[in-house]
C-alpha cells in the first residue's frame, strides 16, 4: 500500500506539467511572480503575461527601479490588479531593506504584501526544497473530495482541518528531494484532473481512497460558498471621441480599477449630455448607442452603460475631480495602456463593431 505522496508523486512523472516557464529554476524571484500571477488565474492565461514580465523585469532590482504604471501596463488584462501593485511594492521593500535579495525565510516570505501562507510556502518548497504545505483553491477542492469534507472549505473550521490535513499528508522529510514534485502534483491534479466540473476520476491516482467518489458525492463537493446575493450598482462610463481619439483619466490609487486609465465615470441620474457641458465645458453629440456590459467585482456587481459621445467644442484643459491626469489617446494606443478589462472591451467594441474578436490576444 502506497502513501498518498507516493501515489501523487508517481503520478506527477508520469502526467504532470513540467515544462512550465517557471519550472527547472531555483530563482525565487522568477518563482514568487509565477506564484502571484498563478494565484487567481490560470496557467495557459498566466503564460504570455509571465514571458512579458520576466523579460521586461528579469530581477528584484529592475523591478524595483520600474514603475507602477509600467507593471500594471503589463499586467492588463490580467486582473486582480492589486497583485500588480503588491508585487511592485515588496520588489522595493526587498530592495531598501535587504539588499534585493529575496528572504529564504517562510516566516518572512509570508510577510511580503501579497503573499499568503500558501503562497509564501509554493514559493519555498520551489526555490529552497522547504518541507511545507500549500493549500490554495485548487488543492482545497482536492483535499475537500478526497478525505470527505462537508461544508464551505473557507470556513475557518473547515480550513483549519484542510491545513491540518496538508501538513500531515506531506512526504516524509526523508523524502525531502521530493517535496517540489508532490507539491506540483497536488496543483496539477487540481487543475486537469480534479477539476470543479466534470473530474476524470477514472484517471485519477486518488480514486482507491477517495471518499467522494466512494459514496458518489463527487459533484457535491466541496460544498459551494453559503451565498449572499451580491448588490448590484450601475454607472455610466463616458466615451469622448475627438479627432479619432477617446478621453481616458487615471483613477486614484485606491477603490476599484486603482491607478488604471478609465473612462471617465458619471452617476447613472444624470443625463450624459448635460453632465459634460458642466463638469467638462464640452459640447458634445450622440454617437451609435451601445448596449450595457456586466462586470463582476468580488463584492459588487457592475452594470456599465457606455455612452459614446462625439465632443464638437472642449475646453483646453480637462480637469475632473476624481482624476489627477487626463489624456486623448487614439484607441490603438489606448488598448497597450494600463486599462481596466470592460475598458478594453469597449474599445474594442466602439474601434470594431463589426467583430467579436480581441486583436490584444493575438498580440501576446
Ligand atoms: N498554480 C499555482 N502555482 C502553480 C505552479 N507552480 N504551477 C502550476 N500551477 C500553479
Ligand atoms: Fe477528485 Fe475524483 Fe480523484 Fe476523488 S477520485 S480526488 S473526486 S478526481
Amino acid at each position: 500500500m502506497s502513501t498518498f505522496s507516493a501515489k501523487l508523486i508517481r503520478w506527477q512523472k508520469l502526467h504532470g506539467r513540467n515544462n512550465l516557464p517557471w519550472q527547472n529554476t531555483r530563482d525565487p524571484y522568477a518563482i514568487w511572480v509565477s506564484e502571484i500571477m498563478l494565484q487567481q488565474t490560470q496557467v495557459t492565461t498566466v503564460i504570455p503575461y509571465y514571458l512579458r514580465f520576466l523579460q521586461r523585469f528579469p530581477n528584484i532590482g529592475s523591478l524595483a527601479a520600474g514603475t507602477v504604471d509600467e507593471v500594471l501596463a503589463l499586467w492588463s488584462g490580467l486582473g486582480y490588479y492589486s497583485r500588480g501593485r503588491n508585487l511592485h511594492r515588496a520588489a522595493r521593500l526587498i530592495a531598501e531593506d535587504q539588499e534585493g535579495i529575496f528572504p529564504r525565510d517562510l516566516e518572512v516570505i509570508q510577510q511580503l504584501p501579497g503573499v499568503g501562507r500558501s503562497t509564501a510556502a509554493a514559493i519555498a518548497v520551489f526555490a529552497y526544497g522547504e518541507r511545507s504545505a500549500i493549500l490554495d483553491g485548487n488543492v482545497k477542492r482536492v483535499f475537500a473530495r478526497c478525505f470527505g469534507v462537508d461544508g464551505y472549505p473557507g470556513e475557518r473550521k473547515n480550513e483549519i482541518l484542510l491545513w491540518r490535513k496538508a501538513e500531515e499528508l506531506l512526504p516524509e522529510k526523508s523524502e525531502k528531494s521530493r517535496i517540489e514534485i508532490y507539491t506540483q502534483a497536488l496543483m496539477d491534479l487540481g487543475a486537469t484532473v480534479c477539476t470543479r466540473g466534470k473530474p476524470k476520476c477514472m484517471a485519477c491516482p486518488l480514486q482507491q481512497d477517495c471518499i467522494a467518489l466512494r459514496d458518489d458525492r463527487v459533484d457535491r463537493l466541496p460544498a459551494p460558498r453559503p451565498h449572499r446575493p451580491l448588490p448590484e450598482k450601475e454607472t455610466i462610463l463616458l466615451m469622448l471621441m475627438k479627432q479619432g481619439k477617446v478621453l481616458l483619466g487615471k483613477r486614484p490609487a485606491t477603490g476599484i480599477w486603482g491607478g488604471l486609465w478609465c473612462l471617465p465615470e458619471m452617476p447613472v441620474s444624470e443625463d450624459a449630455i448635460a453632465y459634460c457641458t458642466r463638469h467638462f465645458g464640452m459640447t458634445v453629440e450622440p454617437l451609435a448607442h451601445m448596449p450595457p456590459l456586466d462586470h463582476t467585482f468580488t463584492h459588487f456587481r457592475l452594470r456599465i452603460h457606455p455612452r459614446p459621445l462625439q465632443v464638437v467644442s472642449y475646453p483646453a484643459a480637462i480637469k475632473t475631480p476624481w482624476q489627477d491626469e487626463a489624456m486623448w489617446i487614439t484607441l490603438d494606443d489606448a488598448l497597450k495602456a494600463a486599462i481596466p478589462a470592460p475598458v478594453r472591451k469597449l474599445i474594442l467594441r466602439h474601434g470594431h463593431p463589426q467583430s467579436g474578436q480581441l486583436p490584444f490576444e493575438k498580440q501576446l
